[in-house]
């Protein structure tokens, strides 16, 4: 492949749909970077440098200098929500960020208000919020979102924008005949198929308008046939899913760890409790058991229990989240790893991580944005797997495994990067470093 990136020339708009917690705190916080009253700490596009070339080289330049990515400056933002309040109100009432530095931006925040959403409580029962478009049928819904999109870009002068999807989780539906090409799909939003959720209109009229979309939350959304076969055939970006944040970022930090010394594992349980809306959806089993199944698939990547039967065989895995208003967006989670060493003989990691749900996915839903933009303009379309990085259940092509280790992800990611801009792959090997070696192979 021989690509021809873009410049990023002009605005690029970010469109959310689901103005809430995550999003609200990416808003602020990149208004609040803007005037220097902030670091942008957690991003990899913002803060994070790449290697090119040989160790001897000593190149090491940021990653937003090495390539072309929309400044901060350059970028509006807007979205949907089922609750009609402003972004300034909208994050007063997720209670991550403290007021005064919301107060800080506040003109900035109270300027963004959603557009009304194409929501159904049958996807999130515990969502009772009324500003909601109505239509005639789910492809109605789709074009009005279309119109939107439209108008956002000419209302704000925007020359690119993307799409990244921080709506709540929606309940957990299975991949179905409605899914497996345009056709069926667009018959089914003709027709209401309740196989096709909301979270499923806003990608397809992501798509039909040009516009790359990456997947925050775990449905299924751009990760069925149907929109892969759509976006490759309108030539846009996709990836997805979930956000990888918290406990599922230690867990794919500290597995490939074990996994890489030979160390067996028995048993990995895992405990949450955290009281924002995201955890009163997620209180629903049916929305439950969507993240659920998100979550469990990492350690089986990681560990590959069949083909290490004796290390990981038995392991008993499980996760539970559990809704706990007290704590806000302060997401707290235990994790127990029994595992085991020479001879057999047992050990355990305990891990107790105090984090802030949306202080960890702000960032991410930054570099989706920027790095979703980038290969639009490399015209990279459909499944975009480098971005793997980003994601706790990385959507692949048909029938590849997604690749879960942390750093395989990262590397593959800058791997990927190097590639657009023509720069040598860094394999790791190093032999070239001791020449006498190389000689004598
Ligand atoms: N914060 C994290 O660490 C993290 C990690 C992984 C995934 N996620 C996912 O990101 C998403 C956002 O998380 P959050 O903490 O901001 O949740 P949140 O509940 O604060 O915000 C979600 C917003 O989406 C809105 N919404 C729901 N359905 C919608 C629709 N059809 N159209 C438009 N708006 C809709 C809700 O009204 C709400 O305001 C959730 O799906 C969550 O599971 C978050």
């Amino acid at each position: 492949m021989d690509y021809q990136v873009k410049n990023a020339d002009g605005r690029l708009g970010i469109l959310m749909p689901g103005l809430g917690a995550v999003a609200t705190t990416l808003i602020a916080g990149v208004e609040a970077i803007k005037k220097g009253l902030s670091q942008p700490v957690g991003s990899l596009t913002q803060m994070g440098r790449i290697r090119l070339g040989k160790r001897t080289e000593d190149r090491h330049p940021l990653i937003k200098e090495f390539v072309p990515l929309a400044g901060l400056e350059d970028i509006v933002f807007g979205g949907w929500d089922v609750y009609a309040d402003n972004v300034f109100e909208a994050a007063s009432t997720a209670k991550v960020l403290e007021p005064m530095l919301l107060h800080a931006v506040k003109a900035e925040l109270e300027a963004i208000r959603p557009m009304k959403a194409v929501f159904d409580r049958a996807y999130a029962r515990n969502l009772d919020g009324t500003h909601v478009k109505e239509g005639a049928d789910k492809m109605a819904l789709a074009e009005m979102l279309m119109d939107d999109i439209r108008e956002f870009k000419e209302a704000n002068n925007c020359d690119r924008l993307v799409m990244v999807w921080c709506g709540s989780t929606e309940i957990y539906i299975e991949e179905s005949e409605v899914h497996q090409s345009i056709e069926a799909f667009e018959a089914g939003l003709r027709n209401n198929d309740p196989a096709i959720a909301p979270s499923m209109i806003y990608a397809y009229a992501a798509i039909k308008s040009g516009v790359p979309f990456a997947n925050g939350a775990p449905n299924l959304t751009v990760d069925i046939p149907a929109i892969v076969e759509l976006a490759k055939e309108n030539g846009i970006a996709v990836s997805g899913k979930d956000f990888k944040t918290g406990q599922t970022l230690m867990k794919t930090i500290l597995a490939p760890g074990l996994h890489a010394r030979a160390l067996g594992v028995k048993g990995w349980f895992s405990s949450n409790i955290l009281g924002n809306r995201d955890g009163y959806v997620l209180d629903a089993p049916e929305n439950f058991k969507t993240k659920e199944v998100s979550k469990l698939s990492v350690l089986d990547e990681i560990f590959k229990p069949e083909s290490n039967p004796e290390l990981y065989g038995d392991m008993y895995h499980k996760v539970r989240i559990n809704y706990y208003p007290p704590h806000g967006d302060n997401k707290e989670s235990w994790d127990n790893i029994d595992i085991f060493g020479w001879l057999g003989y047992q050990m355990q990691i305990k891990i107790n991580f105090l984090c802030r749900d949306s202080i960890l996915a702000a960032p991410l839903v930054l570099d989706l944005a920027l790095f979703t933009d980038l290969a639009q303009r490399a015209g990279m379309s459909g499944i975009q797997e480098w971005l793997s990085f980003y994601y706790k259940s990385p959507q692949t092509a048909e029938g590849l495994a997604p690749e879960h280790d942390i750093f395989k992800q990262l590397m593959k990611l800058q791997n990927t990067l190097r590639h657009m801009m023509g720069e040598d792959l860094i394999t790791h090997l190093g032999l070239d470093y001791y020449q006498d070696l190389v000689d004598t192979l």
